[in-house]
């Protein structure tokens, strides 16, 4: 019985830099929205931050044999701004932490995927105004320009962002995130322009040979009940989560409604010559996905935090359908991966799918024989793995699965009080221990 998977098919795992690397003030980095955010009192759950993480800028070698040994093939990891242009100015010792860790990875026979910003805007540039103005979109295009033209021998595989929904929404919207702006519907301005360093960055360094994504955070959107005010709120959401992004990206244009909703139609109209640089074709588009949403129209205050705080949606709010949970309070539904993956190719059906994310946390705890027993997280995975075999055997294009995430790692706003990790870090002392849904990755990886 073998897994069902062609054997092209990519294997992999992730993280992002502020979550794992540690090592914030080595070899000339400077300052991320990150580092102030998370040295701002209250603003981390457990009072923690990033400076020291998985000291991953120091164990990469150990941490991606690891990963070899699972039998994954690829390491999605990104690229920390604040290393290569702390302040404006490229920082060549930046540059060669990641040159090391992409031949550590081709040594090991792991491919690279290299995510270009997942949220660690320089600091300089937050204090000039951030993703809310023009000219940083600019500045991405500069960086992005560096970090290829130093690592496109040993990186063929590039993602521009990482979830600008969450850069946009959680960053300037409801200030869940760094920088923790709450601007209101300005927020997607900021929207627009890390969509438009997309487009910058990808016009700069795309060359013949390699492929070139984004990786967003789409999700299946349903409403509490058949009601047109619940069916309202749903569009809202919808429109917001995913159409403000999927449509200028796979179909040139913004969503009306959304821009109506918002009191930003006039605003959009002022920036319509960049969608055709937004839109420019792709070479795949990677997938996060963790749960599925469903929104309602409140009758009365609003009290939900999430999706009732975007900017735009402040009528709807999130229900709870009593499906089982992860301890982020995520509803377990495996059949939306397909939903969203589907929803995507109806946009673009030759366009290349990776699911660049996928994953849970729950409370992991050591046994007396040193192992963690994480059936949950197991089940988690072995569910949404199903998916996707379904899906390829379909004939559907998808390429490749990445698990959320490698290691366990500086969970943003939550700190170090949720584990997302296949593998186990015992913070303390830096050991990691190989989590029984690693373990059974690795023995579905060698069913071939
Ligand atoms: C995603 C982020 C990733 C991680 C997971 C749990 O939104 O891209 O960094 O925090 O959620």
């Amino acid at each position: 019985m073998t897994n069902g998977f062609p054997s092209g098919f990519t294997w992999g795992a992730a993280t992002a830099s502020y979550q794992v690397e540690g090592a914030v003030s080595a070899d000339g980095r400077g300052p991320s929205i990150w580092d102030t955010f998370a040295h701002t009192p209250g603003k981390i759950a457990d009072g923690t931050n990033g400076d020291v993480a998985d000291d991953h800028y120091h164990r990469f070698e150990d941490d991606i044999r690891l990963l070899a040994d699972l039998g994954l093939n690829a390491y999605r990891f990104s690229i920390a701004w604040p290393r290569i242009m702390p302040g404006g100015v490229l920082n060549q010792a930046g540059l060669d932490f990641y040159r090391r860790l992409a031949e550590a990875c081709l040594a090991n026979g792991v491919t690279p995927y290299a995510t270009l910003y997942h949220w660690d805007l320089p600091q300089p540039l937050e204090d000039a105004g951030g993703w809310l103005v023009r000219d940083t979109a600019l500045r991405f295009r500069d960086y992005a320009v560096a970090v290829h033209d130093g690592l496109s021998d040993v990186v063929k595989h590039w993602m521009t962002l990482n979830e600008p929904w969450c850069s946009a929404f959680l960053g300037y919207g409801n200030g869940e995130h760094a920088p923790g702006r709450t601007v209101g519907a300005d927020a997607l301005k900021a929207a627009h322009h890390l969509l438009l360093g997309h487009g910058l960055a990808l016009d700069a360094i795309r060359t013949e040979g390699s492929t070139y994504g984004i990786a967003l955070n789409p999700a299946p959107i349903h409403a509490a009940s058949d009601s047109p005010a619940d069916r309202d709120a749903a569009r809202r959401i919808d429109g917001l989560r995913n159409r403000l992004f999927l449509e200028p990206l796979l179909a040139g244009r913004y969503p009306a409604d959304v821009l109506e909703d918002t009191g930003t139609t006039e605003w959009f109209a002022a920036q319509e010559a960049d969608l055709p640089l937004i839109g420019a074709p792709l070479d795949f588009m990677g997938v996060n996905y963790y749960c599925p949403t469903t929104v309602a129209a409140p009758d009365g205050p609003i009290s939900t935090p999430g999706p009732s705080t975007q900017p735009g949606s402040e009528n709807v709010v999130a229900v709870d359908t009593g499906l089982p949970k992860t301890q982020m309070g995520w509803p377990i539904q495996a059949s939306g991966l397909r939903d969203i993956l589907v929803t995507i190719n109806k946009l673009a059906p030759e366009l290349p799918l990776y699911v660049t994310e996928n994953g849970s946390a729950y409370p992991d705890v050591v046994t007396a024989d040193g192992e963690v027993e994480d059936d949950e997280r197991l089940d988690y995975l072995r569910q949404h793995v199903a998916v996707c075999k379904d899906l390829v055997g379909e004939g559907f294009p998808l390429k490749g699965y990445f698990a959320w995430s490698l290691l366990d790692n500086f969970e943003w706003a939550w700190g170090y009080s949720r584990r997302f990790g296949i593998v186990y870090v015992d913070y303390a002392t830096q050991q990691r221990i190989v989590k029984k849904s690693a373990r059974w990755l690795q023995d579905l990886l060698a069913d071939v």
